[in-house]
């Protein structure tokens, strides 16, 4: 293994989109940001130099950080943030990770903007266990606003309501022909016939989840989250954002120009969203009739949540001898959480311009996460005390029917709580969406762990529904979309030492506390402990 090493230069850079010339945050000046390029069990150094006007961090989402905490990144969680001339050198090493991951900013909501692949390679001297591509692309949706994705938060957060919906959906930071002025802003791919694509494909919107299709092909599903599957072959994939899925695409249809599209899955049915697509080429090199039309198949319906259910339940992890899955097969700590949206009355620290003067609030298990003002992994490691509490509870404080309606009294308490999880033990979490203000599939992110789907479902959950847990070929995320008015039961080892933010990817629903913490003490000996940070780790 070897490592690589890369710049950072956090700056503004302009950019023009469906008639709009605004200043956004870039790394290196472009947009989307740089790739990362590395094999499996390569160290990566990136030195990330803060030139922009805001505090910064950045998050490399997916990598599992084992024993390198001080530069997983969320702002206040593990690290103060970068100041416009601080610099910070993200020192990590990829463990047992291949395939696609993506970096991305974590304060305030500036991923938004700033964004990026992480390409994994297999380890030198091996290759996929699938077909060896022609070529590989990278293809990362995201979303354009017109406003700076400061005030589009703050507007969200002062208004009390849901956030703008983007002016235009990107891939590769195009938008594709349907909005605007934007005939031209089109990301093209050029292929060869008879070929064999491996895409790999990111949704890196703040957001939206998105379906994904190429047009009269089909794609098979190779790798979810930077872990191999069985291949499974499919028409369109979804991802929630954070999500990374790596498909197989033949080009097996005649010369052409065929259109590959992004198109929002909304789960929520009582509110209104604009539905809009993001559309980019597929260009057979060979002759075709330049003049006619690309081909374009038809979207999903924005709420065609059988199709989402379709697709997460086929995906099966890729259990051969090579790749040997290690599901825990029994469980030491038990935990039951829901994911939900309440709303608070009018009150201190809430300003209630909101409808029905209320405000939105987030909560699991009834806590609704505050961020704290100094990193909490600086006041573990340090014995810092009234940064954070570990009460996070096993269980919510209250039970009621999940998926019915909510009770009129639930007012979230707010708090930095994290949830101790004893160092190697088996961990099952039940996520319990909860159908609070309406329902919505909820993506929860776990930093510093990949964890197991071994079963999801509608409803309530029910321990009977255990019976049923795929305990021997399920598929290794890092973040789970929580089937609406669902559940999901993941499982893994508590093997990496430190405080890891555990949260929606939704990004307005993180601001309004839909987080929480895992705190994993030492095991023994320093190959079990977290060291101590960095010198050059930002001061707050
Ligand atoms: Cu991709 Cu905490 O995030």
């Amino acid at each position: 293994s070897t490592t690589r090493v890369y710049n950072f230069t956090v700056k503004p850079l302009s950019v023009t989109r469906v008639c709009k010339t605004k200043s956004l945050v870039s790394v290196n000046g472009m947009y989307p940001g740089p790739t990362l390029y590395a094999n499996e069990g390569d160290r990566i150094l990136v030195n990330v130099t803060n030139s922009a006007e805001y505090n910064i961090t950045i998050h490399w989402h997916g990598v599992r950080q084992l024993l390198s905490g001080w530069s997983d990144g969320p702002v206040y969680v593990t690290q103060c943030p970068l100041q416009t001339g601080q610099s910070f050198v993200y020192n990590f090493t990829l463990t047992k990770q291949s395939g696609t991951l993506l970096w991305h900013a974590h304060a305030t909501w500036l991923r938004g903007t700033v964004y990026g692949a992480i390409v994994i390679f297999p380890q030198s001297g091996t290759s996929y266990p699938f077909k060896f591509p022609y070529k590989e692309h990278v293809i990362i949706l995201g979303e354009w606003w017109n406003a700076n994705v400061e005030e589009v938060e703050s507007r969200a957060l002062l208004s009390g309501g849901p956030p703008a919906v983007p002016d235009a959906y990107t891939i590769n930071g195009w938008p594709g022909p349907l909005y605007n002025c934007s005939q031209k802003d089109v990301y093209v791919l050029k292929v060869f016939p008879q070929k064999t694509y491996l895409l790999r494909v990111i949704n890196a919107a703040l957001n939206t989840d998105l379906f994904f299709s190429v047009s009269k092909h089909n794609l098979t599903v190779v790798e979810v989250d930077g872990d191999y599957i069985k291949p499974y072959a499919t028409d369109k994939i979804v991802l929630a954002p954070g999500q990374t899925t790596n498909v197989l695409l033949s080009t097996d249809q005649p010369a052409g120009r065929y259109y590959m599209w992004g198109s929002p899955y909304i789960s929520a049915q009582n509110v209104s969203f604009q539905k809009t697509q993001t559309l980019a080429l597929l260009e057979y090199k060979g002759l075709f009739n330049a003049a006619a039309a690309p081909v374009l198949s038809a979207f999903p319906i924005p709420n065609d949540t059988n199709s989402v259910t379709k697709f997460s339940t086929s995906l099966r992890g890729l259990a051969d001898s090579l790749h040997q899955a290690s599901v825990p097969q029994t469980v030491d700590k038990n935990l039951l959480i829901t994911v939900g949206l309440g709303v608070k009355p009018c009150g201190e620290n809430h300003i209630c311009q909101g409808p029905n003067r209320t405000k939105f609030t987030a909560s699991m298990n009834n806590v609704s996460f505050v961020m704290p003002d100094i990193a909490v992994l600086q006041a573990y490691f340090f014995n810092i005390s009234g940064v954070f509490t570990r009460d996070f509870p096993d269980n919510p404080p209250f039970p009621f029917n999940y998926t019915g309606l909510p009770p009129t009294n639930q007012t979230p308490d707010r708090g930095t709580k994290a949830v101790v999880l004893p160092f190697n033990s088996n961990v099952q979490v039940i996520l319990q969406d909860t159908s609070i203000q309406g329902t919505e599939s909820h993506p929860i992110h776990s930093h510093g762990y990949s964890f197991y789907i071994v079963g999801q479902g509608f409803g309530n959950y029910n321990p009977s529904n255990a019976s049923s847990f795929n305990l021997v070929d399920p598929p290794k995320r890092n973040t789970i979309a929580v089937p609406v008015g669902g559940w999901a039961a993941i499982r893994f080892k508590a093997d990496n030492p430190g405080i890891w933010l555990v949260h929606c990817h939704l990004e307005i629903h993180i601001s309004w506390g839909l987080a929480s913490l895992f705190l994993v003490p030492n095991g023994v000996g320093p190959s079990q402990s977290l060291p101590p940070p960095p010198p050059d780790l930002p001061k707050c």
